[in-house]
């Protein structure tokens, strides 16, 4: 098999190709293409039902593709259950995170996964071992809690998103898969979430970052997919494409141009309307009647 990729380097950690998937008649997705590597942010984009959360859930397990084909690490896989990709070190932080929110951030920390000590019917949580761990854990992200004995659910969103970050960095996920993380939050908390997404990059991650905002992405973006009802309409490394294009791309260009354009004449519509029927009957013959026909309504 072949170690290069598209830009020429080495086998992505997620490659998928041609992939589609159908519900019932509705075609979600089709004929899409995407490459997750190592130590990158791959930035997903798109509008309400361009088939995003459909994508991440085909790599994350929870469905299959229809038709063709997905492979991790250079091997064609077909995952049965979120279990199996987890298990190949694909993490996803879906965006109403699975927290207890009464319980303590170190026991959201570890939940599922729990350190025991002592032997057999003897054997009993390690808590003081899970506190440290999670404690140092949230700070080599530069996390930095006050108690990881507050319930989880006193934490604002944003700390929260970044505690799954940090807890599957953690638990050793290659992939890391975050659905929409920042569309809840307000543009300080955004930042700070976006801040600990370019962390796990720099920790070797390969992370695919789903959003609704190209503002959030471009910054921290490696590769750019951009879907519409279904297809790509680009695919691009950070140094194919500007911000403005990314924006423009993800917004329907040409057709917010036609919306704007639109606009402008609704505006000046509106003006002439407002200005003194006698103004108007005197500058331009047409506009006067116009204008009252317009009241008339
Ligand atoms: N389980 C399902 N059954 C039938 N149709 C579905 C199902 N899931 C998604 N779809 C349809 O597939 C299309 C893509 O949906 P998807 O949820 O992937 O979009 P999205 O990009 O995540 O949108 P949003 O930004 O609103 O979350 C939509 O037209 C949606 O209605
Ligand atoms: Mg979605």
């Amino acid at each position: 098999m072949s170690d290069t990729t598209a830009t020429g380097t080495r086998t992505p950690l997620l490659r998928l190709t041609g992939c589609a998937k159908h519900y019932g008649n509705i075609i979600a997705l089709t004929g899409v293409d995407l490459e997750v590597c190592a130590g990158e942010v791959t930035c997903v984009l798109g509008d309400n039902g361009a088939g995003k959360s459909t994508l991440i859930k085909i790599i994350s397990g929870m469905h299959q593709h229809d038709a063709g084909t997905y492979e991790v690490e250079g091997e064609p896989v077909r995952f049965a259950s979120p279990r199996d990709a987890l298990d190949r070190g694909i993490a996803t932080v879906y965006q109403d995170l699975a927290v207890v929110p009464l319980m303590p951030v170190w026991r959201n920390f570890f939940l599922g996964s729990e350190k025991r000590k002592g032997f057999g019917p003897f054997s009993r949580l390690d808590v003081d071992l899970m506190r440290r761990t999670t404690k140092s854990e949230l700070a080599a992200m530069g996390i930095d809690l006050r108690d990881v004995d507050q319930p989880i659910g006193t934490l604002s969103g944003g700390e929260r998103q970044c505690v799954a970050i940090a807890r599957a960095v953690y638990f050793g996920a290659k992939v890391l898969i975050l659905d929409e993380p920042t569309a809840a939050l307000g543009v300080k908390q955004a930042g700070v979430v976006l801040r600990y997404i370019v962390q796990a990059r720099e920790r070797g991650l390969g992370v695919v970052f789903i959003t609704h905002n190209p503002h959030h992405a471009y910054p921290i973006g490696d590769r750019f997919l951009i879907l519409n009802r279904g297809r790509s309409i680009g695919y691009h490394t950070k140094d194919e494409i500007t911000r403005e294009e990314l924006t423009s791309l993800m917004a329907g260009g040409a057709e917010l141009e036609q919306l704007s354009h639109e606009l402008e004449q609704a505006a000046t519509a509106a003006a002439n309307g407002a200005a003194s029927p006698s103004d108007a009957a005197g500058t331009t013959g047409r506009t006067a009647p116009a204008a009252e026909k317009e009241e008339a309504k």
